[in-house]
Protein backbone atom coordinates (compact mmCIF):
# COMPACT_ATOMS: atom_id res chain seq x y z
CA UNK A 1 0.00 0.00 0.00
CA UNK A 2 1.46 3.37 -1.28
CA UNK A 3 0.29 5.50 1.96
CA UNK A 4 1.38 8.88 -0.22
CA UNK A 5 -1.47 9.22 -2.60
CA UNK A 6 -1.75 13.13 -1.88
CA UNK A 7 1.51 14.86 -3.11
CA UNK A 8 0.86 13.36 -7.01
CA UNK A 9 -2.28 15.18 -7.04
CA UNK A 10 -0.63 18.48 -5.35
CA UNK A 11 0.38 21.15 -7.14
CA UNK A 12 3.99 21.27 -5.34
CA UNK A 13 5.68 19.21 -7.77
CA UNK A 14 8.50 21.03 -7.67
CA UNK A 15 8.55 22.34 -4.53
CA UNK A 16 11.11 19.64 -2.78
CA UNK A 17 13.73 20.77 -0.84
CA UNK A 18 17.49 18.52 -0.49
CA UNK A 19 20.89 19.19 -1.02
CA UNK A 20 22.27 18.34 -4.65
CA UNK A 21 25.42 18.50 -6.17
CA UNK A 22 25.36 22.24 -6.64
CA UNK A 23 24.28 22.85 -2.90
CA UNK A 24 27.18 25.14 -1.81
CA UNK A 25 25.35 26.80 0.93
CA UNK A 26 22.07 25.77 3.29
CA UNK A 27 19.47 24.54 1.62
CA UNK A 28 16.27 26.61 1.53
CA UNK A 29 14.46 27.51 5.26
CA UNK A 30 10.76 25.56 5.84
CA UNK A 31 10.48 27.22 9.31
CA UNK A 32 10.74 29.95 10.86
CA UNK A 33 13.71 28.41 12.99
CA UNK A 34 15.75 27.39 9.99
CA UNK A 35 15.45 30.97 8.88
CA UNK A 36 16.76 32.09 11.91
CA UNK A 37 19.84 29.96 11.83
CA UNK A 38 20.47 31.08 8.24
CA UNK A 39 20.12 34.57 9.55
CA UNK A 40 22.76 33.49 12.41
CA UNK A 41 24.72 31.85 9.77
CA UNK A 42 25.32 34.74 7.82
CA UNK A 43 25.87 36.78 10.64
CA UNK A 44 28.60 34.67 12.28
CA UNK A 45 30.36 33.94 8.64
CA UNK A 46 30.11 38.16 7.88
CA UNK A 47 32.15 38.68 11.06
CA UNK A 48 34.71 35.43 10.24
CA UNK A 49 35.29 37.16 6.96
CA UNK A 50 36.37 40.05 8.79
CA UNK A 51 38.87 38.86 11.14
CA UNK A 52 40.66 36.62 8.39
CA UNK A 53 40.65 39.73 6.21
CA UNK A 54 42.13 41.50 9.21
CA UNK A 55 44.70 38.77 10.08
CA UNK A 56 45.65 38.07 6.81
CA UNK A 57 46.53 41.78 6.05
CA UNK A 58 48.61 42.08 9.63
CA UNK A 59 50.10 38.89 9.13
CA UNK A 60 51.01 39.74 5.59
CA UNK A 61 52.18 43.48 6.78
CA UNK A 62 54.28 41.68 9.52
CA UNK A 63 56.18 39.26 7.28
CA UNK A 64 57.50 42.57 4.94
CA UNK A 65 58.40 44.45 8.29
CA UNK A 66 61.71 45.72 9.09
CA UNK A 67 60.70 45.66 13.15
CA UNK A 68 61.92 48.96 13.72
CA UNK A 69 58.12 49.99 14.27
CA UNK A 70 58.18 50.82 18.17
CA UNK A 71 54.16 50.11 18.55
CA UNK A 72 54.68 47.09 17.58
CA UNK A 73 57.59 46.09 19.32
CA UNK A 74 55.93 47.02 22.78
CA UNK A 75 52.91 49.15 23.40
CA UNK A 76 50.30 48.57 25.95
CA UNK A 77 48.11 50.37 24.34
CA UNK A 78 47.87 47.92 21.40
CA UNK A 79 47.44 44.83 23.89
CA UNK A 80 44.60 46.02 25.50
CA UNK A 81 43.23 46.56 22.75
CA UNK A 82 43.81 43.31 20.70
CA UNK A 83 43.03 41.66 23.59
CA UNK A 84 39.18 43.39 24.38
CA UNK A 85 38.03 43.17 20.78
CA UNK A 86 37.92 39.56 20.41
CA UNK A 87 36.41 39.50 23.56
CA UNK A 88 33.51 41.93 22.39
CA UNK A 89 33.12 40.09 18.83
CA UNK A 90 33.23 36.75 20.72
CA UNK A 91 30.26 38.58 22.56
CA UNK A 92 28.18 39.00 19.67
CA UNK A 93 28.12 35.70 18.41
CA UNK A 94 27.59 34.28 21.57
CA UNK A 95 24.65 35.71 22.61
CA UNK A 96 22.52 35.50 19.24
CA UNK A 97 23.95 31.75 19.76
CA UNK A 98 22.55 30.97 23.02
CA UNK A 99 19.25 32.71 21.87
CA UNK A 100 18.57 30.13 19.70
CA UNK A 101 19.81 27.39 21.40
CA UNK A 102 16.76 27.99 23.90
CA UNK A 103 14.42 29.05 21.40
CA UNK A 104 14.89 25.38 19.42
CA UNK A 105 14.84 23.94 22.63
CA UNK A 106 11.54 25.45 22.89
CA UNK A 107 7.78 23.16 22.79
CA UNK A 108 4.46 25.92 22.24
CA UNK A 109 1.78 23.65 22.70
CA UNK A 110 2.08 21.07 19.84
CA UNK A 111 -1.65 20.26 17.95
CA UNK A 112 -0.17 16.56 16.61
CA UNK A 113 2.59 14.32 17.68
CA UNK A 114 4.62 12.50 15.52
CA UNK A 115 6.89 9.19 16.99
CA UNK A 116 9.74 7.96 15.06
CA UNK A 117 11.99 4.83 15.64
CA UNK A 118 15.01 4.00 14.10
CA UNK A 119 15.74 0.42 12.94
CA UNK A 120 18.61 -0.95 11.11
CA UNK A 121 17.69 0.59 8.39
CA UNK A 122 14.88 2.11 7.87
CA UNK A 123 12.35 4.57 9.97
CA UNK A 124 8.59 3.47 11.42
CA UNK A 125 6.57 6.33 12.26
CA UNK A 126 3.24 6.27 14.62
CA UNK A 127 1.08 9.48 14.20
CA UNK A 128 0.68 8.84 18.31
CA UNK A 129 -2.83 11.47 18.54
CA UNK A 130 -4.66 8.51 16.31
CA UNK A 131 -5.63 5.08 16.82
CA UNK A 132 -3.09 2.81 15.10
CA UNK A 133 -1.23 4.49 12.55
CA UNK A 134 1.81 3.32 11.77
CA UNK A 135 3.55 2.49 9.14
CA UNK A 136 7.49 1.85 8.13
CA UNK A 137 9.63 3.92 5.27
CA UNK A 138 12.44 1.69 3.80
CA UNK A 139 13.91 3.41 0.68
CA UNK A 140 13.18 2.80 -2.77
CA UNK A 141 16.19 0.85 -3.83
CA UNK A 142 18.01 0.85 -7.45
CA UNK A 143 16.12 -1.16 -9.22
CA UNK A 144 12.75 -0.46 -8.38
CA UNK A 145 13.03 3.55 -9.12
CA UNK A 146 10.66 5.72 -11.34
CA UNK A 147 12.34 8.33 -14.07
CA UNK A 148 11.05 10.82 -11.03
CA UNK A 149 12.78 9.20 -7.87
CA UNK A 150 15.52 10.77 -5.93
CA UNK A 151 18.28 8.05 -6.22
CA UNK A 152 18.83 6.83 -2.40
CA UNK A 153 16.30 9.83 -1.49
CA UNK A 154 13.20 8.54 -1.74
CA UNK A 155 11.13 6.62 0.36
CA UNK A 156 7.95 3.98 -0.05
CA UNK A 157 5.48 5.47 2.53
CA UNK A 158 6.31 9.35 3.19
CA UNK A 159 5.29 10.97 6.19
CA UNK A 160 2.52 13.85 5.58
CA UNK A 161 2.61 16.31 8.30
CA UNK A 162 0.30 19.59 8.27
CA UNK A 163 1.83 23.27 7.30
CA UNK A 164 1.45 25.93 10.14
CA UNK A 165 0.50 23.92 12.87
CA UNK A 166 2.57 23.27 15.76
CA UNK A 167 4.23 19.64 16.00
CA UNK A 168 5.66 17.63 18.85
CA UNK A 169 8.23 15.40 16.77
CA UNK A 170 9.43 12.04 19.36
CA UNK A 171 12.35 10.51 18.35
CA UNK A 172 13.79 7.10 19.66
CA UNK A 173 15.45 3.93 18.39
CA UNK A 174 15.14 -0.06 18.54
CA UNK A 175 18.64 -1.13 18.27
CA UNK A 176 21.53 1.35 17.41
CA UNK A 177 22.06 5.06 17.70
CA UNK A 178 20.23 7.10 14.54
CA UNK A 179 19.70 10.30 14.26
CA UNK A 180 15.98 11.79 12.60
CA UNK A 181 16.60 15.22 10.92
CA UNK A 182 15.59 17.63 8.29
CA UNK A 183 18.11 19.96 7.26
CA UNK A 184 15.14 22.79 5.06
CA UNK A 185 13.52 22.17 8.79
CA UNK A 186 16.32 22.57 10.85
CA UNK A 187 15.91 19.78 13.45
CA UNK A 188 18.44 17.16 13.95
CA UNK A 189 17.52 14.56 17.29
CA UNK A 190 19.58 12.09 17.88
CA UNK A 191 17.24 8.57 17.78
CA UNK A 192 18.79 6.53 21.16
CA UNK A 193 17.50 3.12 22.39
CA UNK A 194 16.07 3.82 25.86
CA UNK A 195 15.22 7.32 25.42
CA UNK A 196 12.56 9.60 23.86
CA UNK A 197 13.87 12.80 22.36
CA UNK A 198 11.77 15.66 21.77
CA UNK A 199 11.76 18.51 19.54
CA UNK A 200 8.78 21.15 18.09
CA UNK A 201 8.46 21.80 14.58
CA UNK A 202 6.49 24.40 12.41
CA UNK A 203 6.32 23.80 8.91
CA UNK A 204 5.29 27.14 7.30
CA UNK A 205 5.27 26.15 3.42
CA UNK A 206 4.08 23.17 1.60
CA UNK A 207 6.54 20.67 -0.53
CA UNK A 208 8.61 17.46 0.30
CA UNK A 209 10.65 18.12 2.64
CA UNK A 210 13.91 15.32 2.17
CA UNK A 211 16.86 14.35 5.15
CA UNK A 212 18.88 11.33 6.10
CA UNK A 213 20.39 9.13 8.65
CA UNK A 214 22.78 11.28 10.62
CA UNK A 215 24.54 8.79 12.73
CA UNK A 216 26.74 6.03 11.62
CA UNK A 217 24.31 3.42 12.51
CA UNK A 218 25.63 0.19 10.24
CA UNK A 219 26.31 -1.19 6.93
CA UNK A 220 23.38 0.37 5.80
CA UNK A 221 23.18 3.93 7.59
CA UNK A 222 23.11 5.55 3.89
CA UNK A 223 20.31 4.11 2.90
CA UNK A 224 17.57 5.12 5.43
CA UNK A 225 15.75 8.38 4.01
CA UNK A 226 13.73 10.66 5.36
CA UNK A 227 10.65 12.43 3.67
CA UNK A 228 8.26 14.41 4.78
CA UNK A 229 4.80 15.89 2.57
CA UNK A 230 3.84 19.23 4.11
CA UNK A 231 -0.05 19.85 3.02
CA UNK A 232 -2.36 22.00 4.11
CA UNK A 233 -4.62 21.38 7.08
CA UNK A 234 -7.68 19.41 5.07
CA UNK A 235 -5.44 17.25 3.11
CA UNK A 236 -3.79 15.83 6.42
CA UNK A 237 -7.17 15.36 8.00
CA UNK A 238 -8.18 13.40 4.45
CA UNK A 239 -4.93 11.48 4.51
CA UNK A 240 -5.15 10.56 8.16
CA UNK A 241 -8.72 9.72 7.91
CA UNK A 242 -8.03 7.25 4.46
CA UNK A 243 -5.29 5.68 6.38
CA UNK A 244 -7.70 4.90 9.66
CA UNK A 245 -10.21 2.98 7.58
CA UNK A 246 -7.33 1.16 5.63
CA UNK A 247 -5.87 -0.13 8.81
CU1 LIG B 1 20.38 5.00 10.95
CU2 LIG B 1 22.51 5.96 10.31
Amino acid sequence: MNLSFMYKESPFISNSTMATWMTLSLQDSSSPMMEQLIFFHDHTLLILTTIVALVSYLMGSLFFNTNINRNLLESQTIEMIWTITPAIILFFIAVPSLRLLYLMDEINNPAITLKTVGHQWYWSYEYSDFSNIEFDTYMIPLNEMEDSSFRLLDVDNRIVLPMNTHIRMIVTAADVLHSWTIPSMGVKVDATPGRLNQMGMLINRPGLFYGQCSEICGANHSFMPIVMESVKTNTFISWISHLSEAS
